[in-house]
């Protein structure tokens, strides 16, 4: 739209949307929003509403110094009653503005989420509301994603349900958890990754845009894993993606009774040769992508105690369909060392590069693990500041920024 006065028009509604939002004036702002969605953004700050009543809620310099300094000056109390009567009016202007189409991951221009400025002030409370917004948002996306209208011919019907399917689309933001900072990049797909040539070092696997396939950093979260789905001797695992063989290693070194690994990558599988993967003991390779090889494994009737699960390149659907056809199949409901079932887990990394997001996958994680019929139990573990140690130098993409990653392991319902 050219039509100048329009655009001032507009603008100033926007404006008065984020003032209200920013005084937490219910009121105005329910007023404001009978002609207008609550999807609107500053053109300068790139502030949403969202952003603005959150960030309203940043404590002023002088209760801050109250606070650091541990004094009280007589006021404690109030200040105390007023903070929390403030993040009150917050908490029910942002669920207002969810009520209204707004975006929980809007980035601003400091390219942060509404989340990750709840998150940097500590205000835990209004944070939690955009996890459980972008749980909401995301799932119903996934849902609709697998949604296929009935029957071969387009009835008009039928036009008419795809029509609301992209309305309802058209209304949320796709975050697309792996592909937040990925997006449109084509190295990170999984053909790509697999026809590109891959290098080695001591501490890392690059591929051919120098994405990090695999860091040594994470050997710590590898051997938890292991620890966890092999307790005892003579198990038999199964691992999907074999990358530096850091897993792979300490399931050997954990006696596994039969050891199979799959691997994709023709440069990973020289690597395997070359470092005698396939002559240790009760070791089993598989050559190829796990969807061409899984299926045949269930066809068998292979079964394990412990499934691990780490591949490069592949977005969450992938994971999702791994563990909701065939970990099903393929883990025995009466293995593990005393017989309670076999227990499964996963490299749990995608939207890693910001808190909210990561929050939001973890959640919808669970949530489709229980529907495919698992419980998930998760440890907590701490991460080294991998900035401070040059991790991340001739690494095209940080996949990791967080200081904690939270370890799933997954056993049968019941
Ligand atoms: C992150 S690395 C695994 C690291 C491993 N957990 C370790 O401890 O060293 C991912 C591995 O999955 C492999 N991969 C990627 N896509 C695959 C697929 N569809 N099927 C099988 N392997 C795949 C990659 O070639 C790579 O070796």
């Amino acid at each position: 739209m050219d039509d100048p006065a329009f655009n001032v028009e507009t603008d100033l509604q926007t404006q008065s949307i984020l003032l209200a939002a920013a005084n937490h004036d219910i009121q105005s702002l329910r007023n404001l929003l009978r002609n207008s969605s609550a999807n609107v953004q500053d053109s300068e700050t790139g502030f949403t509403p969202l952003h603005a009543a959150i960030a309203a809620c940043e404590p002023d310099h002088e209760s801050k110094k109250d606070h650091s300094n541990g004094t009280t000056n007589g006021n404690t109390d109030e200040v105390t009653k007023q903070r929390e009567q403030d993040i009150e009016a917050a908490v029910k202007t942002m669920k207002l503005l969810f009520e209204n189409g707004a975006i929980w991951n809007d980035l601003d221009t400091n390219h942060e989420t509404p989340g990750c400025i709840a998150y940097r002030l500590g205000l835990m409370e209004l944070y939690e509301l955009c996890v459980d917004a972008g749980v909401r948002a995301e799932l119903l996306l996934s849902r609709l994603d697998e949604y296929q209208p009935l029957g071969d011919a387009a009835s008009d019907e039928e036009e008419d349900d795809e029509d609301d399917t992209e309305d309802v689309q058209d209304n949320i933001e796709i975050l697309d958890l792996n592909e937040d900072a990925t997006q449109g990049d084509e190295s990170t797909e999984n053909p790509t990754y697999l026809a590109s040539t891959l290098t080695f070092n001591r501490d890392r696997i690059l591929d051919g845009s120098a994405n990090g396939v695999m860091m040594q950093w994470e050997t710590t979260l590898m051997r938890r894993s292991a620890e966890l789905l092999l307790p005892a001797p003579g198990l038999r695992v199964l691992n999907v993606g074999h990358g530096m063989g850091i897993i792979d290693g300490i399931f050997q070194d954990k006696q596994a009774k039969s050891h199979h690994i799959i691997e994709a990558h023709p440069d990973v599988l020289k690597r395997m040769k070359e470092q005698g993967w396939y002559e240790k003991p009760g070791v089993v390779t598989h050559e190829g992508r796990w969807q061409d090889i899984v299926p045949g494994l269930v066809e068998k009737g292979k079964m394990f105690d412990a499934i691990y699960f780490d591949t490069f390149a592949e977005e969450y659907k992938a994971l999702r369909e791994f563990f909701t056809e065939f970990v099903i199949g393929l883990l025995d409901p009466a293995g593990g060392p005393t017989s309670e079932g076999g227990k499964f887990g996963f490299f749990c990394g995608m939207g890693a590069d910001r808190q909210v997001a990561y929050d939001v996958y973890n959640k919808i994680v669970e949530i489709d693990l229980f529907e495919a019929g698992f419980d998930t139990e998760w440890e907590t573990i701490p991460v080294p500041d991998l900035d401070e140690q040059d991790e991340w130098e001739g690494v095209r993409r940080k996949y990791w920024a967080l200081k904690n990653y939270k370890l799933p392991t997954c056993s049968f319902i019941g």
